[in-house]
């Protein structure tokens, strides 16, 4: 899909790599709406590409929130051709045999990165299908969603966070059956660590290991990185139900 013109959600947009995101798709023509809680970096954002973006105070959660973001974006852009879920809070505690989660924080942890994910990718794709189809490549709608490379390695104690990051990354296939039939294509992406204030919450050991972890390049990823492949999912009509991993070749430690 040619991003120029069309219009993007970008959850958690405010902050990291829904930010970068943002950025890429308006370099490249689009209109995007920022649906993120963080209502003071998300106006900032809106006016500084006036015209252009705008921010809604959605929380990603809460299906009421979401439905009123996608009536503010048709509102102001009058479509929805894109959306990428980025929204998301590090998690600081691990989790062992002697402290495990409580329930009330393990659901916690998967009402915003997985049922969130799947509020907005439900939500917006069914908006999606009201498009007329692409003259070309018949596409409605482009989906990428963020899982983690907790969702894939074994060494993760990040119990809560690899169950859901591995639900989002195990959701695309099923999506993209679903969603295939209107021409709306579903990715995911897998990153490692990225240089976000997201990982605030990992202590500068963990942190450290992760970036040990990568073969090449030996450092964390840059949000521009991530934003470049959300821009090539979006303009590749050709790629559609894979889930990509982002992390410099890694093999992270146990932690
Ligand atoms: N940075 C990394 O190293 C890394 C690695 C793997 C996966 N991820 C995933 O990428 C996503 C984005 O991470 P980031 O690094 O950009 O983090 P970030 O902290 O820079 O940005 C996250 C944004 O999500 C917003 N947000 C939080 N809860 C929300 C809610 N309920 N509704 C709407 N918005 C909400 C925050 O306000 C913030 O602006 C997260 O889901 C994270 O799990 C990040």
């Amino acid at each position: 899909m040619n991003i120029e013109r069309k219009v993007a959600i970008v959850t958690g947009g405010s902050s990291g790599l829904g930010q970068a995101t943002a950025e890429r798709i308006l370099a490249a023509g689009g209109r995007v709406a920022i649906f993120d809680i963080d209502r003071q970096r998300g106006q900032a954002f809106a006016e500084a590409h006036a015209g252009k973006a705008i921010h809604i105070d959605v929380d990603v959660v809460l299906e009421e929130s979401v439905r009123a973001g996608i009536r503010a974006t048709l509102d102001a852009f009058g479509a929805i051709h894109i959306c990428v879920n980025c929204a998301g809070v590090g998690q600081p505690r691990r989790a062992s045999v002697h402290d495990t989660h409580s329930a009330a924080e393990f659901t916690r942890i998967l009402q915003l990165h997985l049922v969130g994910t799947y509020n907005v990718t439900r939500l917006a794709g069914a908006q999606m299908m009201d498009n007329e189809p692409l003259a070309r490549s018949g596409e409605r709608g482009v989906i990428v969603n963020t899982a983690a490379l907790d969702a894939q390695h074994n060494g993760s104690n990040q119990l809560a966070y690899s169950a859901c990051t591995a639900g989002v990354a195990g959701m695309t296939r099923p999506l993209t059956l679903a969603m295939s039939t209107y021409g709306i294509r579903v990715c995911a992406i897998m990153p490692g660590v990225f240089d976000t204030p997201f990982k605030a919450n990992l202590s500068p050991d963990a942190r450290a290991s992760l970036v040990t972890a990568s073969r090449f390049p030996k450092r964390e990823g840059d949000p521009a990185e991530f934003a470049a492949l959300v821009g090539h999912i979006i303009e590749n009509p050709y790629l559609n139900g894979e889930v990509i991993r982002l992390d410099g070749g890694a093999h992270p430690p146990s932690r």
